[in-house]
């Protein structure tokens, strides 16, 4: 589709919710962001009225048990904290002391659940690029992982059970020295609420917050990601130099008899300061840079190959019937004429462009749209989009089927 088309083939207000949320307490999204995002926490009561969870403990358990997830155990005696990293044996669960708090935690709940990447959906209102994952804790009663603060902000929905947070704007942010976990040394609360199934506390990045179960719980944590200028700097340094060409050596034809031979000689220095200054970062590859780096997915991640071996003509027919979609892990961004996945960079020919903008935005495509988009061009889908969304099926990027069930 021509690149005038890409508007009307993803309208603006199809994607991101326009009106009032019960989600966010009856605000718009526009107004919680100019209001209270990065600024001011947000209690909502039933932000999802009924909410009854994901998942429970046993099958949280499991998830726990698994090499491929992200898990911590974490318990409390007095005031020490202990911290084990997943995967977290069955048979620990028995030999837990009930006289100690503990609160398991599995990151990234959207790569392992339908559900739970069905609920990161509703906060489609903050870019794709500054999402993490949704997390879950589950905790015993008193369970909790301490006073503390996150550098990210963080949306805390409470599923079963009921959980105090105390919250405060504290500027003292140290923490307690020989802590397996961030633990702040002095905690002042100045709000604290009870959440009940359905409730939801924004927190910006930064605040000082302690949840405390008061029975047996489950909160579910969308987490966000910002990243910090000293590691993008520092990887996009590490990223140029691999593509860097100078040419030339260092030549001193004119050298003058020096008085000192263990001097470093001035035309030396002057030498590699004038080639420094002649470095320049064009936008260009600041961007390209920026999309790699931002959908590079974490080192532990890996794509599961998928479970059908098709042919490429198999793979078009059931993406024509059935749609595609982003698998869970996979992270696509897009600017301009160009877009990102998993860390590599596709340019977008103009006729490929509406439909890789709406992968990007919706991470699927239905199988009508697929089938639009191949009649107004199948000259471009056959030499290059069926190519492209065949090899993302094979690497486990993308999988068959709109929805995940
Ligand atoms: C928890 O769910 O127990 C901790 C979440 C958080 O404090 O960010
Ligand atoms: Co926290």
């Amino acid at each position: 589709m021509p690149r005038s088309q890409a508007a009307t083939a993803a309208p603006a207000d199809a994607l991101v919710p326009r009106g009032r949320l019960p989600l966010l307490g009856g605000l718009s999204a526009r107004r919680f962001l100019s209001e209270y995002w990065q600024k001011k926490p947000l209690l909502v009561r039933q932000a999802i009225p009924g909410f009854a969870g994901l998942i429970d403990a046993a099958g949280l358990r499991r998830l726990a048990a698994s090499d491929d997830v992200q898990s911590r155990l974490i318990r409390r005696e007095g005031r020490n904290w202990s911290l084990q990293h997943g995967p977290i044996a069955a048979r620990t669960w028995k030999d837990l002391d009930p006289a100690q708090p503990w609160t398991v935690l599995v990151q990234e709940l959207n790569f392992h659940l339908p559900a739970a990447d069905r609920l990161l959906e509703a906060f489609r209102f903050i870019p794709h690029a500054r999402i993490d994952d949704l997390m879950v804790s589950h905790a015993s009663p008193r369970g909790g992982v301490g006073p503390h603060f996150d550098s990210y902000d963080v949306f805390l929905l409470q599923g079963p059970g009921r959980r105090r947070w105390r919250i405060s704007a504290q500027e003292d942010i140290s923490l307690r020295a020989g802590m397996p976990l961030k633990i702040l040394k002095h905690f002042h609360p100045e709000q604290e609420w009870v959440l009940e199934p359905g409730d939801m506390l924004y927190l910006p990045p930064r605040y000082a917050h302690d949840g405390v179960a008061l029975d047996e719980c489950f909160t579910y944590s969308i987490g966000f990601r910002a990243p910090s200028p000293q590691e993008w700097v520092a990887e996009f340094l590490l990223d140029s130099a691999e593509r860097l060409r100078l040419d030339g050596r260092y030549a001193d034809p004119d050298l003058q008899l020096q008085r000192h031979p263990g001097a470093l000689p001035r035309a030396l220095q002057t030498f590699f300061q004038q080639q420094l200054d002649s470095v320049r970062f064009e936008a260009a590859a600041v961007r390209d840079f920026n999309g790699r780096y931002l959908t590079e997915p974490k080192p532990h991640v890996f794509f599961p190959a998928p479970t059908e071996d098709l042919s490429s003509s198999g793979f078009r027919r059931a993406a024509l019937a059935r749609g595609v979609r982003l698998d869970p892990r996979s992270r696509m961004l897009f600017a301009g004429d160009d877009c990102w996945c998993n860390g590599e960079h596709f340019p977008m020919a103009a006729d490929e462009h509406a439909v890789l903008v709406a992968l990007a935005d919706r991470r699927r495509l239905d199988a009508g749209c697929l089938r639009a988009g191949q009649a107004a061009s199948p000259d471009q889908w056959r030499s290059t989009l069926w190519p492209m969304l065949l090899a993302w099926f094979d690497d486990g990027w993308l999988r068959l089927g709109c929805d995940w069930t």
